[in-house]
């Protein structure tokens, strides 16, 4: 069986994209939404990113299948938050616990290293073990909890943010 291998998305994937965030706005409180998005809101998310030059970056099978993306974005707007970015990945239930998400976010670290980004960080439910374990494999450590910071399902989700400081190089200017 060939491995799973990561390109850059492009249009054709919006419809797996978006299927998988869906999947996870609907089912689980992996992403704190609750109305699903529309094909358009996802279109316009993708562009936005590619054209700032930004990453979203999907993980396909030998056939071309989009098993799961991941892609990273500004985490506040101002500029002392230059080199910090936040990202996320989603895997689709079918192809979970094969490395997909590990192929996914070490692909995060790599392009967020080369792209000269200091921190690296996601916000995570914190009952989310699946994705804890999962970041603090790749070496991501967990800040503490952040409780009550959201609602979905009719209970109160906890927040943990797992963070990792990358290897750029301290001579560079900031930001
Ligand atoms: C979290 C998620 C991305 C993991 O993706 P995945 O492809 O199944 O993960 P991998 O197979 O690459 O697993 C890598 C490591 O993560 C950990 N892990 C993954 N799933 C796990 C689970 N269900 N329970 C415990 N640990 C788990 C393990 O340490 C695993 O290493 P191992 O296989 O050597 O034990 C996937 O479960 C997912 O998409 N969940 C829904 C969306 C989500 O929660 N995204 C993260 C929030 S932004």
């Amino acid at each position: 069986v060939a491995e799973p291998h990561l390109r850059d998305a492009q249009p054709r994937d919006l419809d797996s994209i978006l299927a998988i965030t869906n999947h996870a706005i609907l089912h689980s409180d992996a992403i704190w939404a609750i109305t699903p998005m529309t094909r358009d809101q996802r279109a316009a998310w993708l562009s936005d990113r590619q054209n700032a030059g930004l990453p979203v970056m999907v993980a396909v099978d030998a056939e071309d299948t989009v098993l799961g993306f991941a892609s990273y974005g500004p985490f506040r707007p101002y500029e002392g938050y230059a080199r910090t970015v936040e990202h996320s990945v989603y895997v689709a239930e079918t192809a979970r616990k094969r490395g997909v998400g590990r192929l996914l976010l070490n692909a995060m670290i790599d392009h967020a290293t080369q792209a000269g980004m200091h921190v690296l960080i996601g916000g995570v439910t914190a009952d989310n073990t699946a994705s804890i374990r999962l970041h603090e494999a790749a070496g991501f450590r967990a800040s503490g909890v952040l409780p009550q910071l959201g609602r979905k399902f009719d209970r109160w989700l906890d927040l943990v943010f797992l963070y990792r400081l990358l290897d750029t190089k301290p001579t560079e200017p900031t930001p």
